[in-house]
């Protein structure tokens, strides 16, 4: 992968990028990582940076590595992957290798702790600006928090996390 302008997000769908297209949240270094399927988040403009938004339950392994580094990567797959992200969406990296049971290839971009797949098709790094857990108090909608949360007992409430978006790598 090469690094690019992020003016490459002009070109994109955003809409699709994050809820249908899926995406890998990576973090940590090549010798210790831990990477997740989401598809809830966005991408956008806020405290005129470039950002992400990311909800990431405190029970996911990646979590701790979210956490632990102040850096993270987006990586989105070309549909050939679909089943690869379905792995990652569905195994613990507590548990097993699953990189590996995907089938991915981990990639090392121009620092350590920028971590993605050769399977990408477009990486974003970025780096944490701004936490905040979900509270029950939060929900203007309590139905939303009903059908997301207190009829999942197994599912804590997200939390939230803003990156900024300071690196665009892509194949091009
Ligand atoms: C399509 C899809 C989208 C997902 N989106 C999210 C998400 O946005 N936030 C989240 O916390 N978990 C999400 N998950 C669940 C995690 O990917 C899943 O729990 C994963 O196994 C966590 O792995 P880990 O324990 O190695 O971090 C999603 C799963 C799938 C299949």
């Amino acid at each position: 992968m090469k690094q690019t302008d992020i003016n490459i997000l002009m070109k994109e769908d955003v809409w699709s990028l994050i809820g249908k297209e899926w995406m890998l949240i990576t973090a940590g270094n090549i010798d210790s990582f831990n990477t997740m399927t989401a598809s809830w988040g966005g991408i956008g403009w806020l405290w005129n940076k470039p950002v992400a938004f990311l909800f990431i339950r405190p029970e996911r392994y990646t979590h701790g590595f979210v956490e632990n580094n102040d850096d993270l990567t987006l990586s989105f797959l070309p549909e050939q992957y679909r089943e690869a992200l379905k792995v990652c969406g569905t195994l613990s990296g507590r548990d097993c290798n699953k990189v590996e049971k995907a089938g991915l290839t981990p990639l090392k971009l121009n620092s350590p702790s920028h971590i993605s797949f050769d399977e990408s098709r477009l990486c974003l790094v970025c780096r944490k600006l701004f936490k905040v857990p979900m509270t029950e108090d939060s929900f203007i909608d309590k139905e939303v928090l009903a059908r997301w949360y207190n009829s999942n007992p197994g599912g804590s409430l997200h939390d939230i996390y803003v990156v900024e978006i300071l690196e665009a790598w892509n194949k091009e």
